[in-house]
C-alpha cells in the first residue's frame, strides 16, 4: 500500500501554459527529465519560436552533460524534443495531464479566465500550479473548484540553470498535492523549498526590499552605485551587487513588484517606491535588456 502511493501520485504528463521566458524553460526541463509535455501558447508562431529556443538551450546543456559522447548528446536533444507537443488550445490535450503549470502574463484577470476554463476541462486528478511571482496563489486558485489540488511552483530565470523551486501551499492545498509538487520539483533536478502564500515568497520578499534599500541609498547620495555594489560583493560575499542585480532582473520588473506591494501595504517603509527607479523606467532604461539601467551595457 505505502510503496505504491508515491508512484500512483507521480507526475508523468505535464501541460505548461505560456511558452515565454519561464514557460519554455519549465517545458524544457520537464521534458529533459522524462515527462511528457504539452506546451501551450496563443499562436503557432510564438510556439515555434519557443521550440527553437528550447532546442538551442538543449544543445548547450548537452554539450556540457555529454562532453565525452557527442552522439549521446544528440540523442538527448532529439529525445527531449520528441517529448514536447505544442498546442494553441489549452483544453485540447488536458485529458491525460497530471500537472498543469501556468506561466502566462502576470495579470489576475487573464489568469482567472484561463483557470476557470481549465477547471471545467481538466480531469479531477489534475493538479494546477501557477508560476506567478507576485500574485497571491489563493486568489488565483479561488476561481477554481480544486483548491485542494492547487499550489504555487515558483521557478527562477533561467530555468534550466537555476536550481531553486519555491513550492507554495495555500491553506486548502492537500498533503498529497503538496507532496506531488515537491517530488516533481526534485525529479526535475531542482531543490524545492516550501513556503506559505505570502508576498514574494522567500526569495523576492528578501531580495526586492534589499534592492530597494540599495536604490534609496543611492538616492540619498550616501554612496555611488559602483561602491554600493563593490561593498556588497567584497564585504558580504554576494556574487553580484544589488544594483547590478536590479539591472539583471529588469528595472520594470522590480518596479512592478514594489508598486504592487506598496499599493497593498502602503505603510510598510520597505515597500515604498523610489523616484530614481520610476524615472529610469519612464525613460525606458530597464537594465541589461534595454542596454542601460544603473549601468550602461554594450
Ligand atoms: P513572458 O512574457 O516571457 O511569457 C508569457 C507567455 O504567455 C507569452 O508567450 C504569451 O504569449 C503567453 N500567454 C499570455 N496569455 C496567455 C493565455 N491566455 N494563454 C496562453 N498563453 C498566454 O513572461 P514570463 O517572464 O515567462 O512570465 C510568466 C509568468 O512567470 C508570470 O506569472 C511571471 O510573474 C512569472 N515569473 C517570471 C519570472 C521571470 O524572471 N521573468 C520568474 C518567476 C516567475
Amino acid at each position: 500500500f505505502f510503496s505504491t502511493t508515491s508512484s500512483q501520485n507521480a507526475i508523468k504528463t505535464v501541460t505548461v501554459i505560456g511558452s515565454g521566458l519561464m514557460g519554455s524553460g519549465i517545458a524544457q526541463v520537464a521534458a529533459a527529465t522524462n515527462h511528457k509535455v504539452t506546451m501551450v501558447d496563443q499562436t503557432d508562431a510564438i510556439l515555434t519560436k519557443s521550440l527553437n529556443a528550447i532546442e538551442k538551450s538543449l544543445e548547450k546543456v548537452s554539450k556540457k552533460k555529454f562532453k565525452d559522447d557527442p552522439e549521446a548528446g544528440k540523442q538527448f536533444v532529439t529525445d527531449t524534443l520528441s517529448r514536447i507537443t505544442i498546442s494553441t488550445d489549452p483544453a485540447a490535450n488536458i485529458a491525460e495531464t497530471d500537472l498543469l503549470i501556468e506561466a502566462i502574463v502576470e495579470n489576475m484577470r487573464v489568469k482567472h479566465n484561463l483557470f476557470a476554463e481549465l477547471d471545467k476541462a481538466a480531469p479531477s486528478h489534475t493538479i494546477f500550479a501557477s508560476n506567478t511571482s507576485s500574485l497571491p496563489i489563493a486568489e488565483i486558485a479561488s476561481i477554481t473548484k480544486r483548491q485542494d489540488r492547487f499550489g504555487g511552483l515558483h521557478f527562477f530565470n533561467p530555468v534550466p540553470l537555476m536550481k531553486l523551486v519555491e513550492v507554495i501551499r495555500i491553506p486548502e492545498t492537500s498533503e498529497e498535492t503538496f507532496d506531488a509538487l515537491y517530488q516533481f520539483s526534485k525529479e526535475l533536478g531542482k531543490v524545492p523549498v516550501s513556503c506559505k502564500d505570502t508576498p514574494g515568497f522567500i526569495v523576492n520578499r528578501l531580495l526586492v526590499p534589499y534592492i530597494m534599500e540599495s536604490i534609496r541609498m543611492l538616492e540619498r547620495g550616501d554612496a555611488s552605485a559602483k561602491d554600493i555594489d563593490t561593498a556588497m560583493k567584497l564585504g558580504a560575499g554576494y556574487p553580484m551587487g544589488p544594483l547590478e542585480l536590479a539591472d539583471y532582473v529588469g528595472l520594470d520588473t522590480t518596479k512592478f513588484i514594489i508598486d504592487g506591494w506598496h499599493e497593498k501595504y502602503p505603510t510598510e517603509p520597505l515597500f515604498s517606491p523610489s523616484e530614481i527607479l520610476n524615472d529610469l523606467v519612464a525613460r525606458n532604461k530597464l537594465g541589461r535588456k534595454s542596454g542601460e539601467g544603473f549601468y550602461k551595457y554594450e
